[in-house]
């Protein structure tokens, strides 16, 4: 079943009835997204790039147009069928980080697992490779409330990864943290994409996260108004190695 293509929508609409009023949040979006592309969508708030991701996610369905994911029509299955996709398939990371503040960075990053019918020892081997990919190793014990923004994110990104996703969905990743912990999670999503090859869509306010994608795709009113390959996609590693060099000349 799985090609070439990840992502194809046709003509995807989005309508919340709000009461008798109607929000037409997405307004015939079609595209296409090819394995392992790095895709950005930016947008003013509420043009609906969250509602996009939501679907690309299958955490809502569209109320028209068709979506096939790898493949497959997902527009009209049922929650239970969307919910299974969504664990076998696709890594959500958000803008809060989204961790139970009551357990610890292991247990948040095996929550995935839980429904995946995966053994308690192979729940605890999995999470810690993730935690060791993103780099916290030594913080497996600790409490989100005990690391910094940046680890929390680098937390939430390890329990994306443990269902081995093929797509990760980021919405405004890096919307709550400084503009160098910024590049440091951005380094670690283009990491996933360009080493372990998973498909990246990432939602961001900032044009300059956008640029270490290499597609932009801008949204107003619920439609595309253009999509563009950016040919020169920045390299997060790069980026982060010069501001140390420039902070130790500093020091
Ligand atoms: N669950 C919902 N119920 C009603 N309206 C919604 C809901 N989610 C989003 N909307 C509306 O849809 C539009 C797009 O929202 P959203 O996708 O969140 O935009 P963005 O992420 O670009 O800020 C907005 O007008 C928003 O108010
Ligand atoms: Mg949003």
């Amino acid at each position: 079943m799985s090609g070439k293509t990840a992502i194809m929508m046709e003509d995807i609409e989005k309508v919340y009835q709000m009461g008798v009023t109607k929000v037409h949040a997405l307004n015939g979006i079609s595209l296409d997204i090819q394995n392992g592309e790095m895709v950005a969508v930016m947008g003013a708030s509420g043009s609906g790039k969250s509602t996009l991701l939501n679907i690309m996610g299958c955490l809502e369905r569209p109320t028209g147009g068709i979506y096939y994911l790898d493949g497959e029509n997902v527009s009209q299955l049922n929650k239970d069928q969307l919910a299974a996709i969504r664990s076998n398939r696709i890594g959500f990371v958000f803008q809060g980080f989204n961790l139970l503040g009551n357990v610890s960075v292991l247990d948040n990053i095996q929550l995935p697992m839980i429904y995946a019918g995966v053994t308690k020892k192979d729940m605890v081997n999995r999470a810690k490779e993730a935690l060791d990919w993103v780099k916290l190793s030594k913080y497996i014990n600790h409490y989100p409330g005990q690391i910094s923004g940046g680890q929390q994110q680098r937390v939430a990104i390890a329990r994306a990864l443990v269902n081995n996703p093929t797509l990760i969905l980021a919405d405004e990743p890096t919307g709550a943290l400084d503009s160098k912990t910024s590049i440091e999670i951005v380094s670690v999503i283009q990491r996933l994409n360009l080493e372990k090859g998973i498909t990246v869509v990432m939602v961001t306010h900032e044009k300059d996260i956008a640029h270490y994608c290499r597609r932009l795709i801008n949204i107003k009113d619920g439609k595309i108004v253009d999509d563009t390959l950016l040919l020169n996609q920045r390299n997060a590693a790069e980026d982060l190695a010069n501001l140390e060099k420039e902070r130790d000349v500093e020091a």
